[in-house]
């Protein structure tokens, strides 16, 4: 298949893209390799896809306009991600997701390209006191602007598709983590500040809880939502891809200060616009896409770590 992939020099696209290549399809992906972190590890990601049959142009999702054409499948995933974007690049939201959003949907419609996936994520559920997120039954009520922008993109698909003969089909991503994973997430930030002897703003004293998800599992939810886009017609659907056990973030910075052998700097923190708790519900995703997690916390940190130490060279 020839496929186009959005933010292909990020954490989850990276990974994407290396097995979409592996697998012996041909891919042109885009990035703008924007400072929300360092850009270094978005340039080493993109040096590792190096193939004949992947084809990238540095370039902002808002304004597309590559000559490419003749695609099956196109992936969206450049977004400003997370929830806690310092207050310069909140912009962000809405040029990148909400307008970038639309942009890629109008490459598609131009382009003809009739399967269509994009990353959503779990901040658009609103908090809940007990169970677990489910697509069908938990109200939407983001705490985030970057929960607002994925919710909007959710709007914006269903209506999409009324207008265009497509199916388009959206995955709440849950704390994706993993080898060459994102610096501003937790498990990452505690990792490098445990190594350098710095203070941990620990949001909330550690008392919440993430579904964390190992990134190998996310890539094979992705695959099998490849696998439903084509099996289905003109459809808008939403998928959880989480790991249906959460882990206390207290307990995440636990388990890295044991296996670095070292303890962290702590100082207290409040915040505000945080879940208390993420617990995806897994049913329609393992029923329909054959979704199925595999990689317990306890392994996929290690993975982390290995990869950490050899990248930050300590
Ligand atoms: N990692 C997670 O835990 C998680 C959870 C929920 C949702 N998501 C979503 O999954 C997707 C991938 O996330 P990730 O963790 O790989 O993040 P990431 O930041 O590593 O990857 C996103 C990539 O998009 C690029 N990008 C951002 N704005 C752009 C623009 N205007 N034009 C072109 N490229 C742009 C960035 O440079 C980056 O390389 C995002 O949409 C994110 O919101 C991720």
């Amino acid at each position: 298949m020839r496929i186009f992939v959005t933010g292909s020099s990020g954490f989850i696209g990276f990974h994407l893209v290396k097995k979409l290549l592996n697998d012996g399809h041909s891919v042109v992906g885009i990035d703008d390799h924007n400072d929300y972190y360092n850009p270094a590890l978005k340039f080493k990601r993109l040096s590792l896809l190096n193939s004949n049959n992947f084809t990238f142009y540095e370039t902002d999702i808002k304004s597309l306009n590559i000559k490419e054409s003749n695609f099956d499948l196109a992936i969206n995933l450049a977004a400003q991600a997370g929830v806690r974007a310092p207050q310069e690049k909140q912009h962000l939201y809405k040029h990148s997701n909400i307008d970038g959003f639309k942009s890629f949907c109008n490459f598609c419609k131009k382009n003809n390209i009739k399967k269509i996936l994009y990353a959503s994520s779990s901040s658009v559920y609103s908090e809940i006191k007990e169970g677990k997120f489910c697509e069908a039954t938990t109200p939407l009520k983001p705490k985030s602007k970057y929960g607002e922008s994925k919710l909007s993109n959710e709007i914006y698909a269903s209506n999409f598709i009324k207008s265009y003969d497509a199916s388009i089909i959206g995955l709440r991503f849950f704390s994706v983590y993993g080898p060459f994973g994102r610096p501003d997430m937790a498990y990452y930030a505690f990792s490098k500040a445990i190594k350098d002897k710095e203070i941990i703003n620990l949001n909330n004293n550690g008392n919440m809880y993430r579904d964390m998800t190992f990134i190998d599992d996310i890539i094979d939810g992705i695959f099998g939502a490849i696998d439903y886009v084509y099996s289905v017609q003109n459809k808008n659907e939403i998928f959880n891809l989480g790991n249906d056990k959460p882990i206390k973030t207290s307990d995440l910075l636990n388990r890295i200060e044991q296996i670095i052998g070292k303890k962290a700097l702590i100082k207290p923190n409040k915040t505000e616009n945080e879940a208390f708790k993420t617990h995806a519900d897994i049913t329609k995703a393992k029923n329909l896409l054959g979704y199925d997690p595999k990689v317990c916390f306890d392994v996929g940190i290690e993975r982390f770590l290995d990869w950490h130490r050899h990248y930050e060279n300590i």
